[in-house]
């Protein structure tokens, strides 16, 4: 039968504490005056490069390794701490998405024959994020079951859309809601009732992760179920040309608005009888409002009025809340991941990040699974983020002080694993500010030489590695690498992640002297790195494991 236990390694000893370190939004790309990893003084992340050429190496981030579905999919930080942490490729909601879809399964499942249910009264709403990211969601995706669904009945649909530039080009939201107003007046030329109901940006309405700002919930809340918002437009392209001229304004940092009718009236709040689809695939950003759609009692705003609604999301967002407990497409069912494994095998395990980053070392890592698996072997702590502001005004976030609790659980002595997350690369990368990402670039650094420095001292084994690429490269570029200008001659800046590789290195004094880089797993991923950390802790990984990327020869 099944066993947890894992077999001993044959040659490398347990009992080292070992350092796995993830630089989120750290690739690797050829350097030069945007790639604020190159530009920012790095000298520890250096070091590791140049000093042991067998203990550095990169591997693949992006695309099927990751398990998305084109080579074209850039890398991001859940499927990038899922692989990390359950050392396996699992087809991503993306791609589950897209299959669903293809077949017409999506119109079979549970979740779809849930809502149907209320198509005959009630309207279908969709929420989600509007762009073709492929991070949370995309457009086709929305396309495809707008047009499922109302040919299945549907008779009356209301999109609120939340607009991107963060997973694609800051200002590319207006073509996206031009496409779907298009997609919207088809649907109403064959007699369906479809409009454009309300909007915002991403990160001040809706899309908050791991409770670090219930305002902005809040705000899409009152948008989306109350029709209530500071701006009222008769038209949504019309709104987001609007609402972007304001200078401080950008696609991610939308304010709400509603569209009315010609009495001024929103067109589509959320009522009793209702059905609501949240379609973005992806979990973290989606779980806060799924709990204020579900939840009975719920205490983390006023909601005013809650409605008597259906509502099914995408995918399951969270598999150990079971949340939303209906939901169009099965999620990835990732399983004996290595936290899971390790502990069960005594590896007592520290996690730590900060509020905007803290899922990614715990939930994703632990296959989008909240909560421990053994709390008297686990110790996870969350350093609280800023909020309210945009992380360039703040380019050092919280990387210190993770790297201080870090520290501290090293030399402690109580954990065998001490994993963070430094989050500086990728949220100040998003922003899109160049100068703030090599401040942020400098920190992470050193950050990662504070858990170094405590590995040296207790006689450890460090892991340092990234989720994906994102502040290597702060400029989109044509097919030939160069950069793109826009028509009045600006460069374009890449807020997105990108499709680089990432770097990973190991070493530290408690790193058995003939442990290398092995030379035949060049194409290796994301994924080996679980068989790897379990060689370190001194266990062989599970046979169904990507395969480790060391070997240890005869020194
Ligand atoms: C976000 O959610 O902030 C971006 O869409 C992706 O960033 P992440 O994958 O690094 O979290
Ligand atoms: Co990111």
């Amino acid at each position: 039968g099944f066993s947890w236990k894992l077999p001993d390694h044959p040659k490398l000893p347990k009992g080292k504490t070992i350092a796995v370190v993830v630089l989120d939004g750290w690739g690797e790309a050829n350097p030069d005056k945007y790639n604020c990893i190159h530009v920012a003084d790095t000298p520890t992340m250096d070091s590791l490069k140049k000093g042991a050429p067998d203990r550095w190496r990169l591997v693949r981030a992006h695309g099927t390794a990751v398990g998305l579905p084109t080579e074209d999919d850039m890398g991001n930080s859940e499927v990038g701490h899922n692989a990390l942490g359950a050392g396996r490729i699992y087809a991503q909601g993306a791609k589950l998405v897209d299959l669903a879809l293809a077949s017409g399964k999506i119109y079979e499942g549970e979740g779809f024959n849930y809502i149907k249910e209320s198509f005959g009264q009630g309207t279908l709403h969709l929420i989600g994020l509007l762009s073709d990211g492929g991070v949370h969601s995309r457009l086709d995706q929305l396309q495809l079951l707008l047009k499922g669904a109302s040919e299945r009945g549907a008779k009356k649909i209301r999109v609120h859309i939340l607009t991107d530039g963060r997973d694609v080009l800051d200002g590319s939201s207006v073509g996206f809601v031009e496409t779907l107003e298009n997609d919207l007046s088809q649907l109403r030329s064959k007699g369906v009732d479809a409009q454009i109901a309300s909007g915002g940006g991403r990160m001040h309405v809706t899309m908050d992760r791991y409770e670090n700002d219930w305002s902005v919930v809040k705000r899409g809340w009152d948008a989306q179920v109350l029709g209530e918002a500071p701006h009222k437009f008769r038209n949504a392209v019309e709104a987001v040309k609007e609402l972007r001229k304001d200078p401080k304004a950008n696609d991610q940092y939308l304010p709400p608005f509603v569209i009315v009718d010609e009495s001024g009236k929103p067109v589509g709040p959320i009522v009793d009888g209702d059905a609501v689809v949240t379609f973005n695939f992806r979990a973290d950003r989606m779980v806060m409002l799924a709990k204020a759609l579900e939840y009975a009692d719920f205490d983390k705003f006023d909601r005013v009025r809650v409605p008597k609604i259906r509502y099914a999301g995408m995918l399951q967002y969270d598999g150990e809340l079971k949340l939303p407990s209906h939901y169009l497409v099965s999620p990835p069912e990732i399983e004996r991941t290595s936290g899971e494994y390790l502990v069960n095998n005594g590896v007592r395990t520290f996690a730590c990040s900060e509020t905007v980053k803290f899922g990614h070392v715990t939930f994703f890592w632990n296959g989008n699974r909240s909560g421990y698996f053994n709390p008297s072997m686990e110790e996870y702590v969350e350093v609280p983020s800023d909020s309210g502001i945009t992380f360039n005004v703040q380019p050092k976030m919280k990387a210190l002080e993770i790297a201080e609790k870090a520290r501290d659980a090293i030399l402690s002595g109580k954990f065998d694993q001490v994993r963070v997350n430094l989050p500086n690369g990728d949220m100040v990368g998003h922003t899109g500010d160049i100068e703030a990402t090599v401040v942020a670039c400098k920190v992470a650094d050193e950050a990662v030489k504070m858990i170094l420095d405590a590995i040296e001292k207790v006689g450890g084994i460090y892991v340092v590695t990234a989720d994906h690429g994102n502040a290597e490269d702060m400029v989109k570029r044509n097919k030939s690498g160069q950069p793109l200008l826009d028509k009045n001659g600006n460069i374009q800046i890449l807020t997105s992640h990108t499709l680089q590789p990432v770097p990973i290195a190991i070493g530290g004094p408690g790193l058995a002297p003939g442990v290398r880089f092995r030379t035949d797993v060049p194409s290796g991923g994301l994924a080996n790195v679980a068989a790897t950390v379990m060689n370190l802790h001194g266990f062989e990984a599970p046979s169904d494991y990507e395969t480790t990327l060391i070997e240890v020869v005869d020194k």
